[in-house]
């Protein structure tokens, strides 16, 4: 009876032995790439919840103005999670040169390969349900690519303005100013420097938005795995079946 169900599921062949299913599974995501991952989109996540909450503040709480520090661990929680972000991509940023190829792929867009600028206009039509069969990558697809070099380019504006604005606090004598204060010569009034860093939050906030979307269809039509493969580090090619 157990071998009847058990044959039913497909765990047995035809001649009674037991059937294991060879599937293809290539490590690509390293832990250090995976920590990153993770820690970056937690910190994105607190950074855009305070940094939201900076741009508009809450109405005013009501006592005695000096019993309430809202704003303050407010602020603080959006500098702590910065100064995390920051550490992080130093760290990531290290790993693309000790890492595996595909641990560089974020930072290097290979726009001189026909074969891969082939990729990216498939990748749109596949994206746009205008083709039928999806293509396979171990590393990101190059559509993916695309998106996630143009997401570091908006971090790194996002740390460098940040740290600006955080030179503001700190003073002309402090390391921060003397590191950031560039960035007034660009923006020699402050308040433009607010007024992109709070843009650059929607613009990723948009790429948060895409990305969750194309993590999770991808996983379920492109026959690969996707979600799984920044928690194991694996990539599952599916219909490599070899019975
Ligand atoms: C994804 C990354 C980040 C997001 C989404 C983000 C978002 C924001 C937003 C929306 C504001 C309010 C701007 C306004 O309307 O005035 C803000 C302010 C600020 N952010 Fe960020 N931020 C990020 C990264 C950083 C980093 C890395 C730092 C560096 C420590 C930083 C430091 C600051 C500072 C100093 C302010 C001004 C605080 C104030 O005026 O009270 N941010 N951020
Ligand atoms: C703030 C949120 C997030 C940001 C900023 C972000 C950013 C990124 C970046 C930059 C990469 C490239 C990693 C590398 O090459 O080192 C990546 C990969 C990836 N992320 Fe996220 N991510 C976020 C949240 C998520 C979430 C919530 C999921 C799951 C639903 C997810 C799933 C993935 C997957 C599956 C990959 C690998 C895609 C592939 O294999 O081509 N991410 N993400």
């Amino acid at each position: 009876m157990t071998t009847q169900i058990a044959e039913i599921q497909g765990a047995y062949d035809a001649s009674g032995k037991e059937k294991a299913r060879a599937l293809q599974t290539i490590y690509v995501y390293e832990a250090p790439v995976r920590l990153w991952h993770w820690v970056n989109a937690l910190c994105i996540l607190v950074l855009c919840i305070s940094g939201y909450f900076i741009g508009s503040p809450l109405p005013s709480v009501p006592g005695e103005a000096s019993n309430n520090f809202l704003m303050g661990y407010i602020r603080f929680t959006h500098f702590a999670a910065g100064q995390t972000l920051i550490v992080f991509f130093l760290f990531r940023l290290y790993w693309a040169f000790v890492g595996n190829a595909y641990s560089r792929q974020l930072f290097i867009l290979p726009v001189w390969n026909k074969t891969w600028l082939w990729g990216v206009i498939y990748e749109a039509k596949w994206y746009a349900f205008l083709v039928k069969d999806p293509k396979k990558y171990i590393g990101h697809n190059p559509l993916a690519h695309i998106a996630m070099f143009t997401f570091m380019l908006f971090l790194v504006f996002m740390m460098i303005s940040g740290m600006a604005l955080y030179s503001e606090g700190t003073g002309q004598t402090s390391w921060q100013y003397k590191l950031f204060g560039w960035v007034f010569s660009i923006f020699p009034n402050s308040q433009d420097i607010h007024t992109w860093h709070h843009l650059g939050m929607w613009a990723i906030v948009t790429f948060v938005v895409v990305h969750v979307y194309a993590a999770v269809r991808e996983d379920i039509l492109s026959r690969q795995s996707m979600i799984s493969s920044m928690v194991s580090g694996e990539r599952l090619f599916r219909d490599d079946l070899k019975d």
